[in-house]
């Protein structure tokens, strides 16, 4: 059994205009271990699709319309909400885009950090562990992630940090939960490029130590190259491919991917969609049968009624799209 089962999900976003038809059975997997890079343009659906697994949309204006989230073949969609938080602080955690959407503007990094390590071990952190012990741990997940000087950065408060030190407190939270699953959302899209770096290849080691599963979110196939065994391509709130990254890198199938793919010597720093003609549509009213269809250079008529199934290419990589049907 898969860690996490995304099956046909969709998601919409009820606003003054009408309802944006978002996420569009968007399915996906996490195995036990496993480090797992989902990737897309900006706008087809990455984060909503984070957010539904951790069951933090906000609804409104977000509707689930179908679907299931398995986790460990519990569906999250439908767990009571002590049956989530549960899951959240023992099993899940998250980096997400904006270092200030995790971190709360009220409390020190110390504070913080303290309850999350005891919040982790139940609330019982305190009767397992001394004072010194929390105090320590938390200094050196901070130490873990490169943040210079952590025993002063304990006593700041969020705002008195740079991004970087406040991306860099997100990942020590994240990592100091023992989650089996974290959840990376862009993790270093507002640094520069020297500390992306430097963060992505220390949030490598550290998972690699604690063996956990890993869902990454990013715009960048480099990343993708250097931190994850599989990965899925995205196009406007559906999965369009997934196989072994080594294999959909040398070999995409895809035309979105292959456009996206053309595009990469051209994706430091800028979006995916530069190398490929078109927009991601509207999803007020999204395009019919295979939603790429608008932009793609292959498109036949059935692709523009129904919506394609994978079909597989090979060992475990398998694309939607009507060019591979047998
Ligand atoms: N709170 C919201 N209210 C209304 N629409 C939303 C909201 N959040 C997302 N959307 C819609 O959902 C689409 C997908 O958004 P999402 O944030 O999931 O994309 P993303 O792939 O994470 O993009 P990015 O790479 O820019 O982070 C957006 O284009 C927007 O139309
Ligand atoms: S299904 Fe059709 S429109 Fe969609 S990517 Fe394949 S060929 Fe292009
Ligand atoms: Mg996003």
């Amino acid at each position: 059994m898969a860690l996490l089962e995304v099956k046909d999900l969709c998601v919409g976003y009820r606003i003054f205009e009408g309802h944006l038809r978002v996420l569009n059975r968007a399915r996906l997997e996490v195995d036990s271990g496993e480090r797992v890079g989902l990737v897309g343009e900006t706008g087809c659906g990455k984060t909503t699709t984070v957010k539904s697994i951790l069951r933090v949309l906000p609804t409104p204006p977000a509707e689930v319309a179908s679907g299931e989230i398995l986790y460990r073949g519990a569906d999250i969609l439908r767990m009571s909400h002590r049956g989530i938080r549960d899951l959240r602080r023992r099993e899940m955690t998250a980096i997400f885009q904006d270092p200030l959407q995790s971190l709360n503007p009220m409390f020190t990094v110390g504070t913080q950090l303290r309850d999350i390590l005891k919040d982790s071990m139940g609330g019982r952190g305190r009767g397992r562990l001394s004072r010194r012990e929390i105090e320590a741990r938390c200094i050196a997940a901070l130490h873990e992630t490169g943040m210079p000087d952590p025993e002063r950065i304990m006593h700041n408060y969020p705002s008195q940090l740079s991004g970087g030190m406040r991306q860099r407190v997100c990942i020590a939270e994240a990592l100091s939960r023992e989650a089996q699953l974290l959840l990376a959302d862009e993790p270093t899209t507002n640094l520069d490029v020297t500390i992306q770096d430097q963060i992505l290849r220390k949030l490598d080691e550290l998972v690699d130590e604690k063996g956990t599963s890993v869902l990454i979110i990013t715009h960048s196939m480099g990343v993708v190259r250097d931190l994850t065994q599989r990965m899925y391509i995205m196009y406007a709130g559906t999965m369009v491919e997934t196989g072994r990254t080594k294999d959909l890198l040398a070999a995409p199938r895809h035309p979105y991917t292959q456009g996206l793919m053309e595009s990469v010597p051209r994706l430091t720093g800028v979006g995916i969609s530069d190398g490929i003609p078109g927009r991601i549509p509207n999803y007020l009213d999204p395009p019919s049968g295979c939603r790429f269809h608008p932009r793609c250079v292959h498109v036949m008529p059935v692709c523009k009624e129904t919506a394609p199934e994978f079909f597989s290419v090979g060992e475990g990589h398998v694309v939607a799209c009507y060019l591979y049907r047998s």
